[in-house]
């Protein structure tokens, strides 16, 4: 066992943990932070998606270890001052899931990459982000997003909802 810190969407969280434990694991069984979800566990989903300074990680194939004091932001964190993100408000207008199993990591990972493509700086995606102004067509949408898979077949929403906060 070892003693890890982790920044976990504000709060510092010390936890003691096999070396070979999973950030995902860690999240969800030592934190429970079981809003993440793990379909895969070998980063082929993306329903483990989670922020690290800002930017998206497949939460599956980091172990714990690797990011003490990093800041780790989960689906739990995007929402601020009792209010929802704005993409979580444009999921649900755009009936962006069905199922929802994969909606959070779709969350998370559009948020990252919205601020890849300028909508704020990776330190702000826990803010409300001003998106306005970002030209993304749908093609483009969906290439950065198709490292999350929905079984549901959701894609036209998700695509959408995204869209709508980039505008
Ligand atoms: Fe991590 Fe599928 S659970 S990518």
């Amino acid at each position: 066992m070892v003693e890890v810190r982790l920044r976990v969407n504000g709060a510092i969280e010390s936890l003691d943990v096999e070396p070979r434990v999973s950030l995902l694991d860690a999240l969800r069984e030592h934190l429970g932070l079981t809003g993440t979800k793990k379909g895969c566990d070998q980063g082929a989903c993306g329903a483990c998606t989670v922020l690290a300074d800002g930017e998206r990680i497949n939460s599956c194939l980091a172990l714990a270890v690797q990011y003490a004091d990093r800041e780790i932001t989960t689906v739990e964190g995007i929402a601020t001052g009792g209010r929802p993100h704005p993409l979580q408000t444009a999921f649900i207008a755009n009936d962006g899931f069905q199922c929802g199993y994969c909606t959070s990591g779709q969350l998370c990972s559009a948020i990252g990459m919205l601020a890849e493509h300028g909508a704020g700086a990776p330190s702000a995606v826990t803010e409300h982000l001003s998106t306005t102004g970002i030209e993304l067509t749908d093609a483009e949408i969906r290439e950065r997003m198709s490292g999350n898979l929905c079984r549901c077949g959701a894609y036209n929403g998700i695509v959408g909802a995204i869209r709508d906060v980039a505008d």
